[in-house]
């Protein structure tokens, strides 16, 4: 998972395509590069480390040129060094490429390339892409039909740029499989972009068009033809994309995910906005079109994600199926292929995807659709491909989540969860009016609670900076903040490097107990839910094993007050929503632990924003 971005037009190239490398640093960053072409001849500049380091480099020496391609690297083949990074070259440096993906077959290829006497450069499989484009042009044939042909060899899911001294007026870039996107920008006064993600090029254009698996563009200065692998042209449908850029910049934030947690009560504002009439208790989404009929028939929903977006379904699962009585599985989007998973036309799979892009999660959807059942996904980016392979679709509308972490992205969909199953339950026929309407009512509070989190953010800054130097933490939940825990855990190991487990507290009898001592915090999510009661005795048992316990609790509980050592106070909420405001201490918690501990809280090592890799 890589960031590409590509120019072509009057104006320096290099500039631009940095700043577009820098909108997608959070795909990929262990190395970074730029090829530009000026007076017929390629110039590359390849750096491993943060693409500062390739700035500085360039500053030092700048590249000139009107045309070019830029990547940001996340290691597949070959560690992150400075040859292995992009964009790889020709030994005659005619040819340029950055790519996306996985080239499958690139041992036997690279062997069959070493035979004809071929030396490669690097570690990459992104090499032998580039000699196949080099074969095929020494054989004369134009650069569009030697790329084509280069990828008619290709096994796996791939997304590349091609710049080529021998055709200077153009960019050739291509997409094989799900491995990632490729957008095309239309510029104003002959200028043409190319980019994995809208990010890199949203400062510059809105007006773009996607390239579908199998497509491949000729980008000129002037315009963009596409045409499908075998050489047959295809009308280019360009869309006009509402976010601006404004919304992907820090501003006073010393990170993106503070920014981002921040940005919660708006983010929750604008998900509900537009869906629900507080009034009426109607709800409807205008991308997912749902009739009684349908919502009746239904016999089962599968959910399918990774990562955060898979937590967010285990809420989803409570919800719908206490709502609506619709029976609701959920599995983690890598495993669901592999599962043979019973599926028929009365069922959805629901796939719930920040990115919309992850590889796993595009594959689960796949797998659903082969298998007849009817597609919704839940995403934020506008244009994705889950968004675009779905029958029916509900937008985020958090705007640009740029930390790795994800935080806004989490509680939206939560939201966004609940009132499709209050929707569906309705159209069972399960909820009075009156019920429906007290149901729906409760969101218009919501941003304004989670606001009431957000400004008791001085205390879980206090607690941070006590255990900040933890090696375990075990987060404890159950039913509905079950989720909670698992959440809260994932957000502390993936950017402070603590060892955190997320466990069903139930279960803590069953093992975990045996880890518990005083350097054992545990994090208890026990508001006031169905599970209190079960919680608190599973804190006390906690507790009187002498592991010190940090509760995120309901305002005015004494009972925990009494047995914890630190209370993050939530104000009182509908059972439903508590995981929503929940999980907002935990963000903050996990965040200055990370942040005091001096670590890159937007960028965490080894992880990157949206894996389009298997
Ligand atoms: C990566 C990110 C996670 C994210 C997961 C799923 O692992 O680091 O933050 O939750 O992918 O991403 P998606 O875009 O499908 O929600």
């Amino acid at each position: 998972m890589c960031g590409i971005v590509g120019y072509i037009g009057e104006r320096q190239a290099v500039p631009i395509l940095l700043n577009g490398l820098k909108r997608l640093e959070y795909r990929g960053y262990d190395s970074a590069g730029v090829a530009v072409l000026h007076n017929g001849v390629i110039s590359v500049k390849r750096r491993a480390g943060k693409l500062r380091i390739l700035i500085e480099d360039i500053e030092q020496e700048p590249l000139p040129g009107t045309v070019g391609i830029g990547h940001t690297r996340w290691a597949t083949h070959g560690e992150p060094i400075d040859r292995n990074a992009h964009p790889h070259v020709n030994p005659v440096r005619t040819i340029a490429v950055v790519h996306n993906g996985i080239v499958e077959n690139f041992l036997p290829l690279r062997e069959e390339l070493e035979s004809e006497g071929v030396r490669f450069q690097s570690d990459t499989d992104t090499e032998v892409i580039v000699h196949l484009i080099d074969r095929f042009v020494a054989a004369g044939r134009p650069l569009v039909e030697a790329t084509r042909e280069a990828l008619r060899i290709l096994k796996g899911s791939n997304a590349i740029v091609v710049l080529s001294a021998l055709e200077p007026d153009k960019l050739i870039t291509a997409r094989l499989g799900n491995a990632g996107g490729i957008v095309i920008g239309f510029g104003e006064d002959g200028e043409m972009f190319v980019a994995s993600d809208l990010p890199a090029i949203l400062e510059h254009t809105r007006r773009v068009a996607f390239l579908e698996p199998g497509q491949m563009a000729v980008v000129t200065r002037n315009g963009a033809r596409i045409f499908t692998l075998e050489g047959e042209e295809v009308p280019v449908q360009v869309t006009t994309v509402p976010w601006d850029i404004s919304a992907a910049e820090k501003g006073a934030y010393k990170h993106f995910m503070l920014k981002e947690i921040h940005e919660q009560p708006r983010a929750l504002m604008d998900t509900i906005a537009g869906r629900v009439d507080v009034r009426t208790g109607e709800i409807a989404f205008s991308t997912l079109p749902l009739s009684k009929d349908f919502a009746r028939r239904l016999k089962k929903i599968h959910m399918t994600a990774c990562g955060t977006a898979y937590h967010t379904t285990l809420v989803g699962k409570v919800l719908i199926e206490r709502l609506a009585r619709i029976p609701v599985e959920t599995m983690i989007a890598s495993e669901f292929r592999y599962a043979d998973p019973i599926i028929d036309e009365d069922m959805v799979v629901l796939a719930v995807s920040q990115s919309g892009e992850t590889a796993d999660t595009l594959a689960a959807m796949h797998e659903g659709k082969h298998r007849g059942a009817t597609l919704w996904a839940i995403v934020n980016v506008i244009g994705s491909q889950a968004m675009r392979m779905a029958d029916g679709y509900i937008s985020m509308q958090v705007g640009p989540e740029i930390s790795v972490a994800s935080t806004k992205a989490y509680t939206a969909p939560l939201v966004d969860l609940y009132m499709l199953a209050i929707l569906l339950a309705d159209l069972r026929g399960r909820l009075t009016p009156q019920q429906r309407k007290e149901l729906v009512g409760h969101l218009q509070y919501l941003p304004g609670w989670v606001e009431q989190v957000l400004a008791r953010e001085e205390e879980v800054y206090r607690v941070a900076r006590k255990y900040m130097r933890m090696k375990n933490a075990l987060y404890l939940g159950r039913g509905i903040n079950m989720a909670t825990a698992y959440e809260g855990a994932l957000k502390l190991k993936e950017i402070s490097y603590i060892h955190a487990e997320g466990y069903p507290a139930g279960e803590m009898k069953h093992g975990p107990i045996a880890l518990l001592d005083e350097d054992m915090p545990v994090i208890a999510v026990v508001p006031q839910d169905p599970w209190y009661e079960k919680m608190i005795s599973q804190v006390e048992q906690a507790k009187s094993r002498g592991a010190p316990v940090i509760a995120v609790a309901t305002e005015g509980d004494e009972r925990i007050a009494e047995v914890a050592d630190e209370v993050f106070w939530i104000p009182e909420v509908p059972w439903m929503l508590t995981p929503v405001v929940a999980i907002v201490p935990l963000q903050l918690f996990a965040y200055y632990i990370a942040a005091e501990l001096g670590l890159d809280v937007d960028q965490p090592r080894n992880l990157a924003k949206s894996v389009t890799v298997e």
